[in-house]
């Protein structure tokens, strides 16, 4: 039956991944009291929660056992930081992306927990080590990346720092399977984590290809979106080559040294911001989505998004593991 917890989650900061966080907290019940330095922004996080919660639930797209109204019961605001962390189980924070920020915000975050209470930062880029090294509470920080929008994209990546405890790790793994995400636990702490690793691995080589004038930047996209993409919004580029041959020993046997031989000739790595290329890109881009309809093509990508992962959930049911 479903039902509310009594087990409270803060969340730090109520932009676009704090409410998201806040949401699939309070799916499972947790009480969720949300905090921002700007008090409006609180103000306009639940008023904006409570709207796509209604939403979603119209759309058959709630997730959880409790309804919209159940839901919304279960977040507050604060503007007392203390108020939204004391005696809380987990800490989501969602500040802005500044080093300097971060650490302000977990050196206040340091005074105002105990011992129990895992700090998890939202960060795509800093590493936990940066903002976390001289807190008391240090044992207790790890990073929960999420992927935009988390809602529908449930990959997190959990990075722990060199001293984070081994149960603080395992905690927030279960806690994010216990929201529905999926989690993939680092053993150590990498710059760009993983998933912007590989991100930034097929950016590089799709920007030499265009840069080269191999190919131009509507072909180039089509390669992952009617392509490469397609299958892997259902599997990983390792199960995809187990699959592609008979079994992986037999891909390496077949297309081993074909792979090492074309990835030496891809070159250098581009540098962006002083590529000749870049005003080229951007103005074929600009020509497919221009900036004034970029709001438009985002809510058509997120409208996507949501009917995958319904496809994903329908056939995950139909392979038997
Ligand atoms: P945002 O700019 O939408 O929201 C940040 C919120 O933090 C604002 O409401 C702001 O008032 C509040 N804030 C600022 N200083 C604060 C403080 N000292 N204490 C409490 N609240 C404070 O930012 P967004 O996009 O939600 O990002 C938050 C974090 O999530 C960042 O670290 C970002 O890198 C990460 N992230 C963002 C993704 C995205 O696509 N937007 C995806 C994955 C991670």
């Amino acid at each position: 039956m479903a039902s509310v917890k009594t087990e409270k989650v803060g969340i730090i900061g109520s932009g676009l991944i704090g409410r998201s966080w806040a949401m699939l907290f309070a799916s499972v019940g947790y009480q969720v009291t949300v905090f921002d330095i700007v008090p409006q922004q609180v103000t306009d996080a639940l008023a904006d929660i409570k709207v796509q919660l209604k939403t979603l639930e119209k759309e058959g797209l709630l997730r959880g056992k409790l309804n919209a109204d159940q839901q919304y019961q279960c977040i507050k605001g604060s503007s007392d930081l203390a108020t939204a962390v004391r005696g809380a189980v987990f800490v989501q924070e969602c500040v802005p992306e500044n080093l300097d920020l971060k650490k302000k915000v977990y050196q206040n975050l340091d005074k105002v927990v105990d011992d129990k209470t895992i700090l998890s930062s939202s960060t795509s880029t800093t590493l936990p080590s940066l903002f976390s090294e001289n807190m008391k509470h240090r044992a207790q920080v790890i990073v929960s990346h999420p992927v935009n929008p988390p809602y529908y994209v449930p990959l997190v990546e959990i990075v722990p720092a060199p001293w984070t405890r081994k149960d603080v790790c395992e905690k927030t793994r279960s806690i994010m399977l216990e929201i529905g995400q999926a989690p993939v636990s680092l053993s150590r702490e990498i710059d760009g984590f993983v998933l912007n690793r590989i991100q930034y691995a097929i950016l590089n080589e799709v920007w030499r290809l265009v840069d080269s004038k191999v190919v131009n930047v509507e072909d180039i996209d089509k390669v992952i979106s009617e392509g490469l993409g397609m299958r892997y919004a259902f599997l990983g580029s390792l199960e995809t080559a187990h699959l592609n041959a008979e079994g992986m020993k037999s891909y390496i046997e077949r297309y081993g040294e074909t792979i090492h031989s074309v990835s030496q000739t891809m070159g250098e790595i581009p540098r962006m911001t002083t590529s000749k290329s870049a005003d080229t890109i951007c103005e074929q881009l600009n020509k497919m989505v221009p900036i004034e309809r970029l709001q438009e093509r985002r809510a058509w990508r997120d409208a996507c998004l949501t009917r995958l992962a319904l496809l994903k959930k329908e056939m995950e049911g139909k392979y038997k593991k």
